[in-house]
């Protein structure tokens, strides 16, 4: 993906300053639903590590405590595999999303690239969504440990953020009233809109319709330095069949 100059270099100095911020438009196109629709019925997507509901779903635990025999079907690999009409209420029960995302495409990948050389952390890709307006938001008010950049790439989305990280000693993850903590930004984002969020900094998103966001999570590559591979291989594949 070709960011803009511009984005780029107001997107360094949020990092820099770990300043929260809206991008308006900055992203355009970055995934689409007929991607979305794509990876909804590629099998590797649904498996018990990939689709993360956001809240528990009776069905699917009693699913997953299955034998792995009672949980095969003719000719599926991998027994993890949840079968898609079971994806499907799972789907509309709650918001999803699926980590270690970054190779749905391209742009993604090279974002997520972009991000690490600028943040000097490690970044992965986490596609969020609802597919109903009105199914619940599970995670109200709430700061994150790591850094977030969230592209919306469906729908809309109102985001309410604080500027500045809170003392973690007397805050808790969770809180009731954002508008206790001073909001700062408070905007609906569109497709191709994105909101910068430094970690430890107060947020609240609400779905304002069905909706599907990027969000690029980075956390500090400390922990990866002293393993074999610090960063991850990020070469993109493509053949020309000529
Ligand atoms: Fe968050």
């Amino acid at each position: 993906m070709d960011i803009d100059i511009n984005t780029f270099y107001d997107l360094q100095k949020c990092i820099d300053n770990k300043e929260s911020r809206v991008f308006k438009g900055a992203f355009p196109d970055i995934f689409s639903v007929e991607e979305f629709n794509k990876f909804l019925n590629l099998r590797s997507f649904q498996t018990i590590q990939r689709l993360t509901p956001t809240k528990e779903v009776r069905k699917l635990t009693k699913w997953k405590a299955l034998s792995d025999q009672d949980r095969r079907e003719p000719w599926v690999k991998d027994t993890t595999t949840i079968p898609p009409s079971l994806v499907e209420e799972v789907i509309n029960s709650c918001v999803c999303y699926w980590p270690d995302s970054s190779r749905v495409n391209k742009k993604i990948n090279d974002l997520a690239l972009h991000l690490e050389d600028m943040s000097g952390e490690n970044c992965d890709a986490h596609i969020f969504f609802s597919i109903k307006k009105e199914l619940e938001n599970f995670f109200g008010a709430h700061y994150d440990g790591a850094t977030n950049l969230i592209v919306q790439a469906v729908g809309k989305t109102h985001w309410r953020c604080c500027k500045d990280p809170v003392d973690t000693s007397k805050v808790s993850p969770n809180v009731k009233n954002i508008e206790d903590y001073g909001v700062y930004i408070d905007e609906v984002l569109e497709p191709g809109d994105a909101i910068f969020i430094p970690k430890e900094v107060l947020h609240e998103p609400r779905n304002l319709t069905p909706r599907i966001s990027v969000s690029f999570p980075m956390r500090s590559r400390d922990k990866w330095l002293k393993t074999k591979n610090p960063r991850q291989d990020r070469k993109w594949l493509s053949v020309d069949f000529n």
